[in-house]
């Protein structure tokens, strides 16, 4: 299965991992799309968007205490501690579009977030920012200046913060492997991120249960999970290098 990562593995020197819901999955987080990706019948795609959020935050805010409270107690899984492992042997760029600090918490050192971080709540208008990790009782919370706060997330129909996009979009274009994990690849600008590797000839891995929108451009397409298979990936690298 992994022959061709095999041949060339002294070669990759910058790897890239582009994450989604899917790594956390193993950890207790349910993914976006397809089953889990309905609360109080509520459709989650029509939950995270700014229109939702003015229409009814309080019912937004409702569905992130919840998942505020999941994340929080959730521990890395497998695959996420065996991204962290392999920058004991060669340089790695995490690149997440998931907002819940597992790749943090199991050690990895340079992640960017895309979508920005649950933890981190922001002032819908002033310039109040802060790491808070008790839960919120009367919702929406208000801010001191007295307009309502908000998870400092992306949510559809907001841009990505711009330094980190152009940092991200700088990794992927330079760097030799790009390992695509638990994320369906549908959601842009994120989904653009292989076509930058792909320009530098990086060799594009996927893991993922389910074939993706991107599954053809791919070199090789592991259909499994990633806390079986990443750490699979990950020892190739100790055996060549220890
Ligand atoms: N291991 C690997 N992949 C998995 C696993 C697993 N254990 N379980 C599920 N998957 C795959 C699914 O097959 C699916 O392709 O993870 C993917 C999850 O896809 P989405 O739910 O669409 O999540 P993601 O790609 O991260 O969504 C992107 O959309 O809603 C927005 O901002 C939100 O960051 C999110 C973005």
């Amino acid at each position: 299965m992994f022959e061709l990562i095999e041949e060339q593995i002294t070669n990759f020197k910058k790897i890239v991992f582009v994450t989604g819901a899917g790594i956390s999955q193993e950890s207790g987080i349910p993914t976006f799309r397809g089953k889990d990706g309905l609360w109080r019948n509520h459709d989650a795609m029509k939950l995270a968007t700014i229109d939702a959020f003015y229409d009814n935050p309080k019912l937004v805010w409702e569905w992130y205490n919840e998942r505020r409270m999941n994340i929080f107690q959730a521990q890395p899984n497998a695959g996420h501690k065996a991204i962290a492992e392999l920058e004991k042997y060669t340089q790695v760029v995490v690149l997440t579009q998931n907002i819940d600090g597992l790749h943090q918490k199991s050690g990895s050192s340079n992640v960017l977030e895309l979508h920005g971080s649950i933890v981190q709540i922001k002032c819908t208008v002033c310039n109040f920012k802060e790491e808070i990790l008790e839960e919120f009782f009367d919702l929406p919370p208000i801010c001191k200046c007295g307009n309502i706060l908000r998870p400092d997330v992306v949510w559809f129909g907001e841009s990505l913060p711009q330094d980190v996009w152009q940092n991200a979009m700088n990794f992927s274009s330079k760097c030799d492997l790009m390992v695509i994990a638990g994320t369906s690849l549908v959601v842009s600008p994120a989904n653009t991120l292989p076509i930058y590797a792909k320009q530098n000839n990086a060799t594009l891995v996927e893991i993922n249960p389910e074939i993706t929108e991107m599954s053809g451009e791919m070199d090789l397409s592991i259909r499994n999970t990633s806390a079986e298979i990443l750490p699979q990936l990950v020892s190739l690298f100790k055996k060549s290098y220890d």
